[in-house]
């Protein structure tokens, strides 16, 4: 969760380069009466703040309820969330557990039989919108990831005794309430039965020969709002634009792959004026407090996606974790909204921003 790739200087960047910003301050500006609702993508948002999906999110919660936990609080909070195809929770069982239209992400597959097939679940879930992330064809390297021996089968280290022993009440809940882990969205069709089995299908369905037309074919079989994730260039922003995509998100997978890519909020103003506002931009990537939300917005961002904002949250307390981060962000956009004398969403623009003579 933590950890990014390689020297994770780009995971890094994602945070620190908010901090390039200042606000202008202003006073007396009338701001008695605010509202940080908005629209995402045409449907009501408490806040321009979405959940990003995160693979496997559901062992983040004894018992492996991430997925419906996190959901729980979006849900609590009034906006939307993401659930990542590659989750323990199935879409039918979140649909369930919430009853209200979430967002489905996947990454663009080989087998069409087995997407088309994920688009007519999550139609009948009443998914509004589909996110594609495509700035994973290829894994990277994590350079965290082979000191810890993560893979399989997994190394458990002396120290990782020592972190259960420093939280007792989480490990005995682990060892109580056990994880089955499991891909709830990979069931039948080809997909190998067991999790490592369906882990290493995935790796091969991915596609590093795909080009942009490629996804064409998912515009013209997702018949609702689809949403490019992993835009970093403002000529891939066009592209996107090209093929009808509704939204994108200007995203480096939260310094998970290329590293030494810029920043998302360093990237995001050459995006913005790319589009031209012909389709919606939100930002993924570093954005720990409320102040970051708000800059991005200044620079043309629609909404933030937080992973790892959510996940710390998620692996602490499970909802209520994530309910008191979502709460806490709430909290501070609005706060830095008034003292930039802004009342409303919209109101947010390049003017908020400091700009030294
Ligand atoms: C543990 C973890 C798992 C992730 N899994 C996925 C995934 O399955 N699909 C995806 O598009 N992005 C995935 N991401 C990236 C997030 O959607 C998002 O782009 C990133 O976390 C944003 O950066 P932030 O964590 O600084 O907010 C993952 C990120 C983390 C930390």
């Amino acid at each position: 969760m933590d950890g990014g790739s390689f020297a994770e200087t780009t995971l890094r960047a994602n945070a620190d380069d908010f901090g390039r910003y200042r606000f202008r301050q202003k006073v007396l500006a009338n701001v008695g009466d605010r509202s940080l609702e908005t629209t995402i993508l045409g449907l009501p948002s408490s806040m321009p703040l979405v959940i990003a999906p995160t693979a496997l999110s559901g062992i983040m919660v004894p018992g492996g309820v991430g997925e419906i936990e996190a959901a729980r609080a979006a849900k609590k909070a009034a906006i939307p969330y993401t659930l990542g195809v590659l989750s323990l929770a199935s879409l039918e069982e979140v649909r369930d557990a919430i009853k209200v239209p979430f967002w489905l992400q996947t990454k663009p597959l080989r087998d069409r039989g087995f997407m088309r097939s994920l688009f007519d679940r999550a139609l009948a879930a009443g998914c509004p919108a589909l996110v594609v992330t495509v700035d994973g064809q290829v894994l990277s390297q994590h350079y965290r990831g082979v000191r810890n021996g993560f893979g399989n089968p997994r190394a458990v280290r002396l120290d990782n005794f020592h972190e259960f022993a420093c939280r007792p009440g989480w490990s005995l809940a682990s060892v109580m309430r056990g994880t089955r882990l499991r891909l709830g969205n990979l069931q039948g069709g080809g997909v190998p039965k067991g999790f490592w089995e369906a882990m290493g299908w995935v790796s091969g369905q991915l596609d590093p020969a795909m080009e942009w037309r490629d996804l064409a074919w998912f515009r013209d079989n997702w018949p609702g709002k689809l949403v490019i994730k992993g835009v970093l260039d403002p000529q891939d922003a066009q592209e996107a634009v090209a093929i009808g995509a509704d939204a994108i998100s200007v995203s480096n997978h939260g310094g998970n792959q290329l590293d030494g890519a810029p920043s998302t909020i360093a990237a995001l103003p050459k995006i913005v004026e790319a589009v031209k506002g012909r389709i919606e931009v939100f930002l993924d990537g570093g954005v720990r407090s409320g102040q970051d939300v708000v800059k991005a917005l200044a620079l043309g961002a629609r909404a933030c996606l937080i992973g790892r904002a959510h996940l710390y949250g998620l692996a602490a307390q499970g909802e209520k974790g994530v309910s008191a981060i979502l709460e806490m962000l709430r909290r501070e956009i609005d706060v830095t909204m008034a003292l930039t004398g802004v009342r409303t969403i919209k109101d947010i623009s390049p003017d908020i921003l400091w700009r030294p003579d």
